[in-house]
């Protein structure tokens, strides 16, 4: 399923003054993210602080999906907190993000796998796939510079806490920029 929008550029003409200082807009979204991570390291509470969080039974997760749980809503909107609850074999489609996203484990192994977009097919390819540990925190930029999927590759119940820099009630459409990945 792609959701991607076709690049819309009505009057480049006019944009193209402005491509330098996009382009270094990357650098910026991701240095923000970086620095989204280290707010996390530093200034979480504990993994189990968290998890008592989760509503009763929560951990258990779901047959049908990973579950997700709002725990934190910035009051001004900026920001939402949630953890997502995975039983194994459940996973996150492909996706770059429309807006800055970090996250931590706090429980069990996911496992990510990362792509990278090709403007000429217009679809992702993956490059590699890491573990992520209980502890292990990490931050994405808006934009295709970071494309991946989060997955649940072990054989027990993991939990992840994630940031996202938008409300609640945008978190289904304003988080992940879904992209078709190349078959491997
Ligand atoms: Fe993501």
């Amino acid at each position: 399923m792609r959701v991607l929008p076709e690049h819309r550029a009505p009057h480049v003409a006019a944009i193209a003054p402005l491509e330098p200082f996009a382009r270094s807009m990357e650098a910026t979204f991701a240095h923000s993210a970086r620095m989204v991570a280290s707010g996390i390291d530093e200034h979480l509470p504990d993994a189990d602080t968290l998890l008592a969080c989760l509503p009763p039974g929560a951990l258990l997760g779901s047959a049908h999906s990973y579950t997700r749980h709002l725990v934190y809503a910035d009051p001004l909107e900026r920001f939402s907190a949630m953890l997502l609850v995975w039983r194994p074999g459940q996973s996150s489609p492909v996706h770059g993000h429309r807006t800055w996203c970090a996250y931590r484990v706090l429980q069990g192994t996911l496992s990510e796998r990362h792509y990278r977009w090709s403007p000429e097919t217009r679809r992702a390819r993956q490059t590699g796939q890491v573990a992520r540990t209980a502890g292990d925190t990490f931050s994405v930029p808006a934009g295709l510079q970071h494309i991946h999927a989060l997955g649940n590759a072990s054989d027990a119940i993991a939990v992840s806490l994630h940031i996202y820099g938008v409300e609640p009630a945008s978190i289904a459409t304003g988080v992940n920029l879904l992209v078709d990945a190349e078959l491997a």
